[in-house]
């Protein structure tokens, strides 16, 4: 396991958050990054990363948390490909589960692909579970489980 420092993002995140996505087979969008981080954000999305604890501090990972009435909305999740496996996305979900419960949010739902078994048992292990299936969801024809928990995450359930 390793234990990163996790702060929120901000726009200077930006080329860390930009390295990372270059090594992702699948990236939360530049443009969408760049409008939620800026000046004229509207606030409603809320991005929390993981950083190395080496002095340069390098961001390992990151997740967004978005919002639909009372329920949070994980928008997206990576990890670096090469820290995968350290227990760095559990801690970036608790995090969003923190924060997620101090906007007054008492549900966290998400979308994932049918195919990411990997993802899947990560939030299958943080009391996720399955809500229904969306047929061809993704570009590529792909099809979402949506699953959903309520907060805060509870590990090993
Ligand atoms: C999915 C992802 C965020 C997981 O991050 P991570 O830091 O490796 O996750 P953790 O180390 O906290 O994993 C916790 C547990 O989840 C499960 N898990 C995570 N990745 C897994 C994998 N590839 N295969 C099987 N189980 C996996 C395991 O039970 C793991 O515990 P273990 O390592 O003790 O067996 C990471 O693989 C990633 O960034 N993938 C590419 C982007 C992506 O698919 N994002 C999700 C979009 S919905």
């Amino acid at each position: 396991m390793y234990l990163p420092e996790i702060d929120f993002l901000n726009y200077n995140d930006l080329p860390g958050i930009l390295r990372l996505n270059a090594g992702a087979s699948y990236a939360w969008p530049e443009e969408v990054i760049r409008q939620d981080l800026g000046q004229d954000s509207n606030n409603e999305t809320t991005y929390i990363g993981a950083f190395a604890t080496t002095a340069e501090a390098p961001l390992l990972g990151y997740a967004v948390l978005g919002r639909e009435k009372r329920a949070g909305i994980l928008m997206w999740l990576l990890v670096d490909s090469r820290h995968q496996r350290q227990g760095i996305g559990t801690q970036l979900l608790l995090a969003v589960s923190d924060c997620a419960l101090y906007l007054n949010m008492r549900i966290l739902r998400l979308r994932v692909r049918k195919s990411n078994k990997g993802a899947i048992a990560l939030y299958s292990g943080l009391s996720f579970r399955r809500e229904r299936v969306r047929q061809g969801y993704y570009s590529n024809g792909d099809d979402a489980i949506v699953m959903s928990a309520n907060l805060p995450l509870r590990p090993g359930q």
